[in-house]
């Protein structure tokens, strides 16, 4: 039977892929608890529709940061995404503009920028600062010269989370992928990692920022206090993420920190959020508690692993179909009508 939802795409993509590529997607770092809790946490918020509201003309387009996108989901970026598909990271950018939405690119990309500038996809690059000021460098070059509307610094990042997964698997990325920032495989992703810098601080944050030319949002931030600063040094936007589980465990669920960066924000930058999004009924919760937009990473990647560009596809289809039939239950016309009062918490469990 067709796949239904996120959640057919997830098991199916269990099934195809070998124990280690699933592992490196699925996995979290320690006892994975935030993993479970980025899902667990939504389902902790409950909707409060509002009747008889004419919804006969509902949109689920929306703007972030000034780009028109079709919905207020984008691609988030994940590494290595030729591990899941031979198309990896060109199917999905192509999905994503078949989708009318932005695909954030990762740094640890098995595809190239310009390969992906190529696809004319509406596209985000994000950004690991390295050791090496060069290679930093030279990505931002690749992003600007790839037409890439803004960076996405990931901060939660300094070193690498404790995947026991991946340990348990030996997994490496394949010989013979090339990760564009290296031009060359056969790494494991510890490896690549040991290049990040770990020395980065906010006051990287402004010459980032002028020395790209682009709008910088900055992927990682989980407190009012980093929301702050973010604002202070000059970001354009922030995710609250904690990088769907994979770097810090026993942090909250992103959804259960939205609201506090949000107010901490208040309204100086956009605010957007990734983690446990597999329902359009998520994503009106994280617009009902102040996202401008969320980003998907393992939803689209396991319709990549199950079908390529038209797995990636129909999952963005899914889900924005999904979010048309929230927005319209809600009693809302568009993601701008999703006030704060159509959710709540829901009663603590006995
Ligand atoms: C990621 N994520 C990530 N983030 C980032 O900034 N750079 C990266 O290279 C990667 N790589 C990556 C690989 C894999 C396999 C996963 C699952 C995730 C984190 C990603 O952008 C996003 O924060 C989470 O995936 C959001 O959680 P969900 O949607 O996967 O639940
Ligand atoms: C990860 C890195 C690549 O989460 O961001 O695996």
């Amino acid at each position: 039977m067709e796949p239904l939802n996120v959640w057919d795409y997830e098991r199916l993509a269990a099934e195809r892929l070998s124990v280690g590529a699933h592992g490196y997607y699925a996995g979290g770092a320690d006892d994975e608890v935030t993993l479970r809790d980025n899902v667990e946490a939504f389902r902790r918020w409950r909707l409060r529709p509002r009747m008889l509201v004419d919804v006969a003309t509902c949109t689920t387009a929306t703007t972030v940061l000034g780009h028109d996108v079709s919905m207020p989901l984008l691609v988030a970026p994940v590494a290595f995404q030729r591990v899941a598909h031979p198309d990896g990271e060109v199917a999905m950018a192509l999905a994503a503009k078949a989708a009318g939405t932005i695909m954030c690119l990762s740094t640890l990309s098995t595809s190239t920028p310009a390969e992906i500038a190529a696809t004319e996809a509406p596209r985000w690059f994000q950004l690991y600062v390295f050791r090496d000021e060069g290679m930093t460098r030279d990505l931002i070059a690749q992003a600007r010269s790839g037409g890439f509307g803004a960076l996405v610094l990931t901060i939660d990042a300094p070193t690498r989370g404790n995947r026991e997964r991946d340990v348990r698997t030996a997994f490496a990325i394949p010989e013979d992928l090339r990760i564009a920032a290296f031009g060359r495989g056969g790494m494991t992703p510890q490896q690549v990692f040991d290049e990040v810098s770990p020395s980065l601080t906010w006051h990287d944050l402004e010459r980032l920022c002028s020395e790209s030319g682009l709008p910088l949002l900055v992927k990682g931030v989980l407190t009012a206090e980093d929301a702050k600063l973010a604002c202070e040094h000059g970001a354009h936007g922030v995710v609250v993420s904690n990088h769907g589980g994979r770097q810090l465990d026993g942090v909250s669920a992103t959804i259960d920190v939205l609201e506090e960066v949000v107010e901490a924000v208040d309204g100086r930058i956009e605010v957007l959020v990734d983690g446990g999004v597999r329902r359009g009924t998520d994503v009106v919760k994280a617009l009902a508690l102040g996202a401008r937009a969320v980003l998907a990473g393992r939803a689209p990647l396991w319709g990549l692993a199950v079908d390529g560009e038209a797995g990636a596809r129909r999952v963005l289809e899914l889900l924005r179909r999904e979010i048309l039939s929230a927005l319209q239950l809600v009693g809302c016309s568009s993601p701008a009508d999703v006030t704060r009062d159509r959710v709540t918490r829901a009663p603590a469990a006995r």
